[in-house]
């Protein structure tokens, strides 16, 4: 739960602000930011990499009050698309302290990218790099560019896979030398500046050994280039995925001790083979923003299914999270909109979607006496839940709403049917 979470006569208060009075208000599906636990956790990365740089991850949740907080707290973003380098720009985000991904960037993202001035562009296939010097010329710009490396290193949660082959779609490949090629390509554009490497190995990471031997692998790259071309990069992105606690039983490592682990393993890399330390960045997304959310539904139906478990229906579902039927996803829910006496009961939380794999908690403990009308509050879906919602079976997606001190604010709107019906070439206003 949020930092700020407390339970204030069996009702739960966020950013000191009463659920009830929050449903009331801007109604349900709701996904509620404790704007403290956020910018405390930004702090926190901002401070235990101070000698480096740390880039939110945008992907797990963007807006403009976002932005404005990363940029208030000191820290660099990552976009990934077009859109979300516009809504950075939009927000006034210094563009210098923006890095833009992507595996298929299109020449417009690019374009883009080079006459706001972005501070980085991380290069994944030799298209791109070619495309990318192509226009940089062409402009008369000259982009600091990073090589995004497949290091044959996999993380998930508790283990992590070090392979001699990297079968996926992101990066250029250390084994294969394409990596090394990539540099000998950026190194002869004059219209690109090589200034380090990039390598992200997963997401929802609690150990730091994958880290390690992904270092290793990128320090022995930054030697060949060394040695090839006697040029020495000053950068190195070690990528995001540091993982948050979803159940009671997660574990996840605190910013201070990724940091002092990132420093001895890239030094120690480095300095076996007599490179200097290069410039550390990290981009963590759901560290950042995924245990401060919420989402708050109001229970609808309650079916009991021949005495194997209940099922209680909300008001949203796969459409506000798709992390459950997407990928198994497992969360921490509650009743929390008044105390509860009653004993426990195997439920199963279920949105309102025509689709059986419409599960937003697979297993939980819910009272005997939940009831329609009562809220739901789902934990740590600040993450990757708007900002993977959709309009599956034309619903709207919900509101986002911001609490610090008492006070209550929106901050990106609830969608309308109207907004949907607007894009209808049939339909909608012209
Ligand atoms: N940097 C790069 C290059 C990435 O690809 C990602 C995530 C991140 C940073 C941030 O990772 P984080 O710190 O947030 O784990 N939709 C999935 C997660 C996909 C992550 C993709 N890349 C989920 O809901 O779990």
């Amino acid at each position: 739960w949020p930092r700020t979470a407390r339970r204030v006569e069996g009702a739960l208060q966020v950013g000191g602000v009463d659920v009830r009075d929050l449903a009331r208000e801007f109604g349900t599906p709701l996904y509620v930011v404790d704007e403290e636990d956020v910018r405390q956790r930004a702090r926190e990365y901002a401070g235990a990499f101070a000698d480096g740089s740390v880039h939110y991850a945008g992907k797990a949740f963007l807006c403009g009050a976002l932005v404005r907080w990363l940029a208030e707290e000191g820290l660099g973003l990552d976009v990934c698309s077009g859109g979300e380098l516009a809504l950075a720009l939009a927000a006034d985000f210094p563009a210098e302290k923006i890095t833009l991904h992507g595996n298929n960037k299109s020449v417009d993202e690019l374009v883009m990218a080079l006459e706001a001035g972005v501070g980085h562009i991380v290069v994944d296939s030799f298209e791109e790099i070619a495309r990318l010097g192509y226009h940089a010329e062409r402009l008369g710009v000259r982009p600091k560019v990073m090589i995004r490396v497949t290091t044959g290193v996999e993380a998930h949660t508790h283990e992590f896979i070090a392979t001699a082959h990297d079968d996926q779609k992101f990066g250029l490949s250390r084994n294969s030398g394409a990596a090394l090629e990539a540099a000998r390509r950026v190194l002869a554009l004059p219209s690109l500046e090589l200034v380090g490497l990039h390598s992200h190995i997963g997401s929802q990471i609690f150990e730091t050994d994958g880290f390690e031997v992904a270092a290793h692998r990128v320090a022995e790259l930054l030697v060949a280039i060394r040695d090839e071309h006697g040029v020495v990069l000053p950068e190195l992105d070690l990528g995001g995925g540091f993982g948050i606690a979803y159940l009671a039983g997660d574990d996840p490592i605190d910013a201070k001790l990724i940091a002092d682990n990132m420093r001895r393993i890239v030094a120690k890399e480095c300095g076996s083979y007599g490179l200097p330390v290069p410039r550390l960045t990290v981009e963590p997304g759901r560290a950042i923003i995924g245990p401060g959310g919420v989402t708050l539904y109001e229970v609808g139906t309650i079916k009991d299914v021949e005495g194997i478990r209940t099922y209680v229906s909300v008001d949203g579902g796969m459409s506000d999270n798709l992390r459950t039927a997407l990928y198994g996803a497992e969360y921490t829910a509650g009743l929390v909109s008044r105390a509860s006496e009653a004993g426990p009961m195997l439920s199963r939380l279920v949105g309102k979607h025509c689709e059986s794999g419409d599960i937003v908690v697979r297993d939980l403990w819910l009272p005997e006496d939940i009831a329609p009308g009562d809220l739901v509050a789902v934990a740590a879906t600040g993450a990757y839940c708007r900002s993977m919602a959709s309009n599956y079976n034309y619903v709207t997606r919900p509101a986002v709403v911001a609490v610090r001190d008492g006070a209550a604010r929106v901050i990106v709107r609830r969608e309308t049917v109207d907004d949907l019906l607007r894009l209808d070439a049939e339909v909608g206003e012209s």
